[in-house]
């Protein structure tokens, strides 16, 4: 019989300091009813001085590895999606790995933005599948903050800092039905942090090392891209629109999840939406709304759930999961 994997056990991390639109409206020349109005989000959490995306990582790690009910012996597999790793190495997966006292199994990071989560369990999935993995932590963390410019109020007012996790165990039976992931590199200018380790001249002399977004570019390929990978996955599993219980996207803006809920032809109950609280924060998005929506007690034992994500590269995907 074909190995698959299940989640056994979710976990999110907010930091403690919540910044509100009133406190941003301080900050740059911005409004809450225009954050609000454009993108549904009141608050978002950020980071303290000395919290890093580890510190973020291995509080979700601790509660998705407790909720599972698996000790650090049995975890056999670390997949960090971040896109703010606290170093340029070693990996966050490997920095984690030391926190939580698991050693020997591999542990590495995914860099795909917004979609690294999405990006993480697909990668995940696949060594449980083939019997290289048992039991995998997969986790989304980002301290965003350190890469806004908090005087660009494009930006300033989307993101914020927080990590979730997930434990995949091989079962019998699925779990996670399918994976679908996407990416092209021509739209790389629309959203991105033109500075980096290996080409840090001249846009770290220029102060270009914070994210630059074209927001309404970027906004019309999402509700575009998402929309075809919702058709992608449904026909992929023989599924119609009404199949799907609940949809678990990636939080950056509620107009463009209302698009895609839409094309799914799902009433809005059925949409988990943590982006009001949490903002965007990228990588750690999904398995936060996740996390959110399993420890409510709205997402049940053997509900299917499409998650998707948008985000910088463009990268996109979705994962059809069987909770
Ligand atoms: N407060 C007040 N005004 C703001 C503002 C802010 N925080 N940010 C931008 N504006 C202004 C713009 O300067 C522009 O003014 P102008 O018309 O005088 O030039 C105006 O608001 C409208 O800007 P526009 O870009 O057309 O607004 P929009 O409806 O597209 O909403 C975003 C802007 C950023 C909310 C929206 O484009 C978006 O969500 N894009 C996707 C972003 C995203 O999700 N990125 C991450 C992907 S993972």
């Amino acid at each position: 019989m074909a190995t698959h994997s299940r989640i056994i056990g979710t976990g999110g991390y907010l930091p403690e300091k919540i910044l509100t639109n009133a406190d941003l409206e301080k900050l740059v020349d911005t409004s809450d009813e225009w954050i609000r109005d454009r993108t549904g989000i009141e608050q978002r959490h950020i980071a303290a001085e000395d919290e890093h995306t580890v510190d973020l990582a291995e509080q979700a790690s601790r509660r998705a590895m407790s909720a599972a009910g698996v000790n650090p012996a049995d975890i056999d597999l670390i997949v960090v999606a971040t896109t703010t790793s606290d170093q340029v190495f070693p990996s966050t997966a490997c920095l984690l790995q030391s926190r939580l006292d698991i050693h020997g199994c591999a542990a590495f990071d995914i860099q795909a933005v917004c979609t690294g989560f999405v990006y993480a369990l697909s990668v995940a999935d696949k060594f449980v599948q083939t019997g290289s993995a048992k039991c995998a932590l997969v986790v989304g963390a980002e301290t965003f903050s350190r890469i806004i410019d908090w005087t660009d109020r494009n930006t300033c007012v989307l993101f914020g800092d927080g990590a979730g996790a997930v434990v995949l165990k091989a079962d019998q039976s699925p779990g996670i039905l399918s994976t679908h992931l996407h990416a092209d590199g021509d739209y790389a200018k629309l959203l991105h942090v033109p500075s980096g380790v290996s080409n840090n001249y001249p846009a770290v002399q220029e102060g270009r090392a914070f994210v630059e977004m074209q927001g309404s570019e970027v906004f019309k390929m999402a509700v575009k891209k998402l929309g075809s990978i919702v058709d992608e996955t449904l026909q992929a599993n023989g599924l119609e629109r009404g199949d799907i219980d609940w949809l678990v996207p990636h939080q950056a803006n509620v107009r463009i999840i209302t698009a895609t809920a839409k094309k799914l032809r799902m009433s809005m109950d059925r949409v988990v939406m943590t982006v009001a609280k949490h903002g965007n924060t990228s990588a750690a998005s999904i398995p936060l709304a996740l996390d959110s929506a399993v420890r409510s007690g709205s997402i049940k034992t053997g509900d299917k759930m499409l998650l998707e994500g948008f985000g910088g590269g463009f990268t996109w995907g979705s994962a059809l999961v069987q909770y």
